[in-house]
C-alpha cells in the first residue's frame, strides 16, 4: 500500500508517521523547510512548499507516474501565519495561506481521486481542519479559517459524490494541540498559550498522539463505515 502524508515534518505529522508505519507499506513524506532524514525501509521524502504549486503538482505528477496510486492520503500540513490583525494582512500574505491551507489539498485530491476512481482502487483520506472553526476563528487567523473551512466543506461534498467508488473521506478538528504550530506563531506567547488553556473544559492541551491515533483509526477497518465526518479532538471544546 502507498501512503501520501504531507506535513510529515510537523509536530503532528511526525506522530502520524510514527504510528502508521510498517514496513511493509511504502512512505511518501512531505515537507516544507524541515528536512525528513528517514534511514526506515520504504520512506520517501520530499521537499515541496506549497506556496509554489506548480512545484507540487509536478511532485505528485512524477510519483504518480512510478507508483500509479496513492492508497491513503493525509493532508496534515498546515500554516497559521501570518497570525496578524486582518487589516494588516498583504493581499500576497492572504494569498500564500490560502494555497498552503486550501488550494495545495484541492490539488492533492484531484490529482488523486479521479485516478483511483479509473483504476477500481480504494482511497482513503484524512484531512485536519482545526476547532478553530467552532468559534468563527480569532480576529488574526482569517485567512487560515477560510481555507480550513472550506476544506471541511469540500469534504462533505467529495464524500457525497464519490463514496460509491471506494474513496472514503473524514475531517479531523484538532484543538489546541502541543505542537510546533502553537510554538512557533508569531505574537502567541506562552502567557497567551496558558490563558488559552484555561478555556479548554479538560484544562491541558492534546497531544500529537491523541491524533495521531484518532488519524490511525479513520484509515483502518475499523472506521469502515465512517465516511465524510467531522470529528473533534479537543479536550471538550
Ligand atoms: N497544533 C495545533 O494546535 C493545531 C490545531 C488545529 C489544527 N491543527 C492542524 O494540524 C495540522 C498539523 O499541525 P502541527 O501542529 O503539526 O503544526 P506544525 O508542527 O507547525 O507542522 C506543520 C506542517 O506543515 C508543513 N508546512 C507548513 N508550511 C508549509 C508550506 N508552505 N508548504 C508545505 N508544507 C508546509 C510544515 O513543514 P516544515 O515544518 O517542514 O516547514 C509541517 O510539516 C495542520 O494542518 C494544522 O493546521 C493544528
Amino acid at each position: 500500500m502507498n501512503y501520501l502524508i504531507t506535513g510529515a515534518s510537523g509536530g503532528i505529522g511526525k506522530e502520524i508517521f510514527k504510528e502508521i508505519y510498517t514496513n511493509e507499506d511504502k512512505f511518501f513524506l512531505f515537507y516544507n523547510k524541515k528536512k525528513i532524514i528517514s534511514n526506515k525501509r520504504n520512506v520517501f521524502s520530499f521537499k515541496v512548499n506549497f506556496k509554489n504549486l506548480n512545484q507540487l503538482e509536478k511532485t505528485i505528477k512524477k510519483i504518480l507516474i512510478k507508483i500509479k496510486n496513492f492508497d491513503y492520503i493525509i493532508n496534515c500540513a498546515g500554516n497559521a501565519n501570518p497570525y496578524k490583525e486582518f487589516f494588516n494582512t498583504s493581499t500576497n500574505e492572504i494569498k500564500d495561506n490560502i494555497d498552503i491551507n486550501l488550494i495545495s489539498h484541492l490539488i492533492i485530491l484531484r490529482e488523486n481521486i479521479e485516478r483511483n476512481i479509473k483504476n477500481n482502487k480504494s482511497l482513503t483520506i484524512v484531512n485536519l481542519s482545526s476547532n478553530t472553526i467552532s468559534f468563527n476563528g480569532s480576529q488574526k487567523n482569517i485567512p487560515y479559517l477560510c481555507s480550513k473551512a472550506a476544506m471541511e466543506a469540500v469534504i462533505k461534498n467529495l464524500s457525497k459524490y464519490y463514496s460509491k467508488f471506494k474513496i472514503r473521506i473524514n475531517n479531523i478538528r484538532p484543538g489546541v494541540i502541543n505542537s510546533g504550530m502553537t510554538k512557533n506563531l508569531k505574537g502567541y506567547d506562552k502567557k497567551r498559550f496558558r490563558k488559552r488553556i484555561g478555556l479548554i473544559p479538560g484544562k491541558k492541551p492534546g497531544s500529537p498522539t491523541d491524533v495521531a491515533s484518532l488519524v490511525k483509526f479513520l484509515l483502518s477497518d475499523k472506521s469502515k463505515f465512517i465516511y465524510g465526518q467531522t470529528i473533534s479532538i479537543s479536550g471538550g471544546e
